[in-house]
């Protein structure tokens, strides 16, 4: 299948994004751990250029915890700061704060030279769409945390959280939409479910998914439906389908059910944990 995504608002997602990174001081990027590359929009780097920089490795829960490890390593040689968090549970989230202190610290003590004190940094989440933003800001800003309003001087209608005195959060989250120029990345993004549903065809996407967890996760696959791994992913989907009692009228098999499910399966974790990008192919490619 063809992967190909333009949604049309992503210009004006990205002007949004130009003018409120002007007013902060610290991007923190959320990635999903299952693909920490492919979740990443390039265009990050040059509207994140001169500011501090986090990345999380979000839904770490849904990813294989060798290879969370294996990811934080491959961005902490880079230098980036990261962490790996799950956002609904909220872990990880309390060893933010210091990682903020760590990758401020320049900041921190140019404002301490030149006077400067009890000025708090200011943060904003960014993510591709489905990668948690909402679900974060709400973990780590939490229940205690008031909204400062509009500041004089700060472009109107901005809220900002401020978490204690050291740390403010805008509280809308930057939207970066996917942006790819190879097919794989295009199809790892679909896999996980931030590309449109409805621009893809689902059998087919089952199939791709298929192929790839042939090779990664062949296992967990035929753990979950009782089978074995048939010679085409076309006749596995089949499979499950049979497996899973997806059947029409006249007998039947309803693959697009069978795809949807098995797609689901994955894309909840009920397959396992599963990392579909490789530290090693990365540095390949
Ligand atoms: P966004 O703002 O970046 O678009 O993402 P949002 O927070 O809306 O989260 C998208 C989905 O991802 C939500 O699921 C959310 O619960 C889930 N999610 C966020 N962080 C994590 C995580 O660390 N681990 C797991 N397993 N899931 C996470 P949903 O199905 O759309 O909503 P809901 O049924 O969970 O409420």
């Amino acid at each position: 299948m063809n992967y190909q995504w333009y949604p049309g608002h992503m210009t004006k997602a990205k002007r949004m994004m130009q003018e409120n990174i002007k007013l902060i001081d610290l991007l923190i990027e959320l990635v999903d751990a299952r693909i920490p590359l492919a979740s990443r929009n390039p265009d990050i780097d040059v509207l994140g250029q001169g500011k501090s920089r986090i990345v999380l490795l979000n839904k770490s829960d849904l990813a294989d915890p060798s290879w969370n490890r294996q990811w934080m390593n491959y961005f902490q040689a880079k230098g980036i700061h990261v962490l790996e968090i799950n956002a609904k549970t909220g872990l990880g989230i309390k060893a933010i704060h210091n990682l903020v202190r760590e990758a401020c610290a320049e900041k921190l003590e140019r404002d301490r030279k030149r006077g400067i004190v009890n000025r708090p940094v200011r943060a904003m989440v960014v993510g591709i769409p489905n990668v948690g933003k909402s679900t974060f800001i709400n973990a780590f800003a939490g229940k205690a945390c008031t909204k400062t309003g509009n500041k004089p001087g700060v472009t109107k209608g901005k809220q900002w959280i401020r978490l204690d005195k050291t740390l403010e959060l805008l509280d809308t989250p930057g939207i970066l939409w996917p942006r790819f120029e190879d097919q794989r990345t295009g199809m790892l993004l679909a896999f996980i479910g931030s590309i449109n549903d409805e621009i893809v065809v689902k059998e087919e996407l089952a199939c791709d998914l298929l192929e790839c967890l042939r090779t990664i996760a062949p296992a967990s696959v035929e753990g979950r439906y009782g089978i074995v791994w048939k010679e085409t992913s076309a006749e596995m989907l089949e499979e499950i389908a049979r497996c899973r009692g997806c059947i029409q009228k006249g007998d039947v098999l309803d693959l697009k059910k069978a795809a949807d499910l098995f797609t689901d399966d994955f894309r909840s974790g009920r397959l396992g944990r599963i990392t579909l990008e490789r530290v090693e192919q990365e540095n390949e490619g």
